[in-house]
């Protein structure tokens, strides 16, 4: 069955370049971040590994702790990780799971055999503090992702977990807010005290609330 927003995240317990870990024990309070690779040694991979690596200051910013899985073994995640400092210019700083047995890809649904038979897309699981899925993505395999665009997703996602707001396309942090509809105007006067703009009932801007 595909795993869904709102689904408990599935536990499990596995090697990784960080020692043995057990995701839900490991994320504790914090916000997850496990997204999938199709296979070690493999170029958008390595770009992406490099990526995240550099970003590590942003996601810890926001309380995220970040876990690459790919179905290569341990040894091959070593091996590579050299690679990644080598040719990325910073190390591999999270822990990149092996699931040489795919056992948590098929969990995850990140084997669309109908795109490729053995090998994962490349799939982004954002877990909530309470382990449910709160975001999934997923890019094939030929696609690397946008991290600035999963950074920008995970403020939308913590800004709209504290307030009951929604945020509009394109947004970015700091910019005017939508007041969730299922708040009614009663409500929302108390709430947002400074008032909104409404062009009309159903469509209430409002400045980004603080923390
Ligand atoms: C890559 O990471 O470069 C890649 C992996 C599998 C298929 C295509 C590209």
């Amino acid at each position: 069955m595909t795993l869904q927003l709102g689904d408990i995240a599935p536990d499990f317990t596995a090697e990784s370049t960080d020692g043995e870990i057990s995701l839900h024990n490991y994320l504790g309070d914090s916000w997850g971040l496990l997204f999938s690779h199709p296979a070690d040694f493999t170029p958008v991979c390595t770009t992406e590994l490099g990526r995240v690596s550099a970003l590590k200051s942003e996601f810890d910013r926001r309380d995220v702790k970040v876990l690459g899985l790919s179905v290569d073994g341990l040894e091959d995640h070593i091996e590579w990780s050299s690679d990644i400092e080598e040719t990325q210019g910073t190390a591999l700083n999270f822990p990149l799971i092996a699931d040489p047995d795919r056992h948590i890809a098929a969990t995850y649904g990140m084997i669309h055999p109908n795109a490729d038979n053995t090998l994962t897309v490349r799939s982004v699981f954002v877990i909530g503090p309470d382990k449910t899925v709160k975001l999934s993505l997923t890019y094939p395999a030929s696609t690397g992702r946008n991290f600035d665009e999963i950074l920008r997703v995970l403020d939308s996602l913590q800004l709209t977990a504290n307030h009951q707001v929604a945020t509009p396309a394109d947004w970015i942090n700091g910019q005017h807010v939508i007041i969730s509809p299922t708040v009614s105007d009663d409500e929302a006067k108390s709430k947002f005290p400074n008032g909104w703009e409404s062009p009309k009932p159903y469509l209430r801007i409002v400045s980004q609330p603080d923390d």
